[in-house]
């Protein structure tokens, strides 16, 4: 039998920090830049700042194959990229045949899921708020609240990633803030 099989894991749900922990995949601005809408807006924040952390996700040692369930917490850090939300770089999953389950543990975000079409749901989230991603669909996450958004989130192990897609289409609508709070408009860049 393996270590992981047996392993007592935790998680708390204040700081997202999974115990024992393995691997924190850290995601800053100057990385991941392209996503945002506002391009002079990075620009200015990266000249300002050096360099900014969106998110980071802590990731176990389950294996990615086809007989586990990989599982990791995600940490968004509050704020905006010009008037849109910090937000994840979104994927399908390589096998589109995979869907995969979101639990909220702490703060205020949304679950922005994607089919191939290109039509949007919207999930509200926060803590006890489990967000379903159906087999097929792309799925980003989004903080629109003021402190940290933290979510739990489970997956078939064989799913793959699949960044590529949406790096180069991006998604259909994009989360901004204005000031009745957040709005979801239409991408004009979309697969363009
Ligand atoms: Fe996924």
């Amino acid at each position: 039998m393996d270590n992981h099989e047996v392993t007592i894991r935790s998680v708390d749900f204040s700081t997202g920090v999974i115990s024992p922990s393995y691997r924190v995949l850290r995601r800053t601005l100057r990385e991941i830049a392209p996503i945002f809408w506002d391009q002079e807006a990075a620009k200015s924040i990266l000249q300002a700042e050096g360099d900014r952390l969106i998110y980071e996700v802590h990731v176990t040692e389950i294996p990615e194959s086809i007989e586990h369930l990989p599982f990791c917490t995600t940490i968004i850090y509050p704020g905006c990229v010009g008037e849109e939300y910090h937000m994840t770089k979104g994927h399908f999953h390589s096998q589109r045949q995979r869907a995969e389950i979101y639990l909220g543990l702490s703060g205020k975000g949304a679950l922005l899921i994607q089919n191939e079409e290109g039509e949007v749901r919207m999930i509200e989230m926060e803590k006890g708020t489990i967000g379903y991603v159906p087999p097929g669909w792309a799925h980003r996450t989004v903080n629109t609240g003021e402190e940290p958004f933290i979510f739990f989130a489970v997956y078939p192990g064989d799913a793959g990633h699949d960044y590529k897609t949406i790096e180069e289409q991006g998604f259909a609508r994009r989360l901004f803030k204005d000031q009745h709070g957040p709005r979801l408009v239409e991408s004009p860049n979309w697969r363009k």
